[in-house]
């Protein structure tokens, strides 16, 4: 697993920053004035960090970005980072602005000198989130580090305190971090027994795994994600963690679509862009980011997440377009198209959830669609609902961790585009509004007394640009909104 970089948190010692090697970081608001541990750097450098920001440079930057003395005289460090950032900055700018430092800072060590920065918790986690790097296929030359591999030190005026508030943010990263190795990892490489091995692992920290494997899945009932695996020499497994830090309450479910490879099947895909679709998991990769994370930081919460993991490959054992099977609600699906696999997948794990646990409510997410990529792009991801009140929830936590979410409607006159000759619906509903009515085929699965929210991910779960917190790739999108949508809507107080 790509681990996040270590971050020590230490108490502010001024004499020790003419020796420190790599990059210092300051914090200077938008106004230029110099703290105590600027102003000695200050001194150290003969007034270079003044004339920086008294400089029309200065002036130039946005908050959030970094201005960058090389080669200071008097400090052992290369670089002098001054990041631009008021103590009531939003929290995107202060996680671009540790994002900003991640990313200058290469291999280098960093040390941030953050005082007692009302954003600082923010800022380091930009900087965690920004520095991860996918090398696990990458043959190391000499001399390479990765930018985790170099310490992170933030000196402050209560190391205690500082690592306490960070605590939280740290479970998140590494949430953050193992969604990306998940989404990032080739096909051949996480096969589904590899993805059902890798989420044994959570055992570690106190998550219960099951793993259920065809011949279980079979009595099961659930036909339409068999169906899917069908084609593939890899086995279709359906995986449920549960975190139990809670009472006695019904937990929350979380459920996603693990398609660890998406050819298409039998209604294959077009050969260019096909091999994106080693992040078709994306969805299972974020419930486990999730499950660590609760797990990690010990949330009183219960909450189960469930994986459905198949492969869609064509063969001749594959579904067919036309086949007809019967999902373990009892409902006949007419399967059209193959390639519209991922909602197969997520009917009969989401019955199974409902049937089992009984949820308060269920979130499920998929990278589902091509179209939801059309109507929102890479920034936001599609939300849909059938309970307001949870929809608004979700929103508000999303907006919260900086993480773009939209919602989008359903409706009954979508749903009547479902209709077919032959079963009880048909597992495509034409172009027109073609997220919309996938999210209707999986609330046909969802019980009128189960608020639900369906998160399509298509466009958010990877992206051929870096963004402000993650290099191309997987991005995590989704753990931080999740986790903080349990702590605030599910968690037990804390009593101390
Ligand atoms: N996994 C794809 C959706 C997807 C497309 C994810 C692009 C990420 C990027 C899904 O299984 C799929 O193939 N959907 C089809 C549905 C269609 C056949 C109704 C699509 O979007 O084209
Ligand atoms: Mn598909
Ligand atoms: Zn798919």
């Amino acid at each position: 697993m790509t681990a996040p970089a270590e971050i020590t948190f230490t108490q502010t010692d001024l004499d020790a920053l003419a020796a420190a090697e790599g990059v210092i970081a300051c914090i200077v608001p938008p106004a230029g004035a110099l703290g105590v541990e600027a102003r000695r750097l200050n001194r150290l450098t003969k007034g270079a960090v003044k004339r920086a920001v008294e400089s029309p440079a200065w002036e130039k930057l946005s908050e959030g970005d970094v201005l960058e003395l090389g080669f200071p005289a008097g400090l052992a460090a290369s670089t002098v980072a001054i990041v631009r950032l008021d103590k009531r900055a939003p929290l995107a700018r202060a996680m671009a602005g540790g994002a900003a430092l991640a990313k200058l800072r290469g291999g280098r060590e960093l040390l941030i000198l953050g005082a007692a920065h009302r954003r600082l918790t923010d800022v380091v986690l930009g900087a965690v989130l920004r520095g991860y790097d996918f090398a696990d296929h990458k043959t190391p030359k000499d001399g390479d580090k990765t930018p985790a591999a170099a310490p992170v030190t933030v000196m402050v005026t209560d190391a205690d305190a500082a690592e306490y508030a960070f605590a939280d943010a740290r479970a998140a990263a590494e949430g953050v971090f193992l969604t990306r190795d998940l989404v990032n990892a080739p096909a051949n490489v996480l096969t589904t027994t590899a993805f059902a091995t890798r989420l044994e692992a959570l055992r570690d920290l106190g998550v219960e795994v099951e793993v259920l494997e065809e011949a279980e899945l079979k009595k099961l009932g659930m036909r339409t994600l068999l169906a899917v695996g069908q084609g593939s020499e890899s086995p279709s497994k359906v995986v449920v963690m549960r975190w139990n830090g809670g009472g006695d309450e019904k937990p929350f479910a979380l459920i996603g679509k693990g398609v660890v490879f998406d050819t298409g099947g039998i209604s294959l895909k077009p050969a260019a862009g096909m091999e994106d679709m080693t992040m078709d998991m994306g969805g299972a990769g974020t419930v486990a980011g999730v499950m660590h994370t609760l797990a990690a930081r010990k949330a009183r919460a219960n909450v189960v997440g469930l994986v459905g993991l198949v492969e869609n490959m064509p063969d001749g054992r594959a579904t067919r377009p036309g086949d007809v099977v019967k999902s373990m609600k009892g409902d006949t699906v007419e399967v059209i198209n193959t390639d519209a696999e991922g909602r197969l997948v997520l009917c009969d794990v989401m019955w199974y959830a409902q049937d089992r646990f009984a949820p308060t409510g269920m979130i499920d997410l998929a990278t589902l669609t091509g179209a939801i990529i059309i109507g929102l792009g890479h920034e936001n991801a599609g939300v849909f609902a059938n309970d307001d009140k949870l929809a608004d929830a979700f929103l508000k936590a999303a907006r919260a961790t900086g993480e773009g979410a939209w919602r989008m409607p359903l409706g009954e006159a979508y749903d009547k585009q479902l209709k077919s000759r032959v079963a009880d619906m048909k597992n495509v509903g034409g172009r027109p509004a073609g997220s919309i009515t996938a999210a209707q085929f999986l609330q046909r699965f969802v019980r009128d007394d189960t608020p639900w929210i369906h998160l399509d991910i298509a466009g958010v779960a990877s992206v051929s640009k870096g963004t402000d917190l993650s290099p191309a790739g997987a991005t995590g999108w989704g753990v931080r909104a999740l986790d903080r949508f349990i702590r605030d809507g599910y968690e037990t107080k804390d009593d101390g």
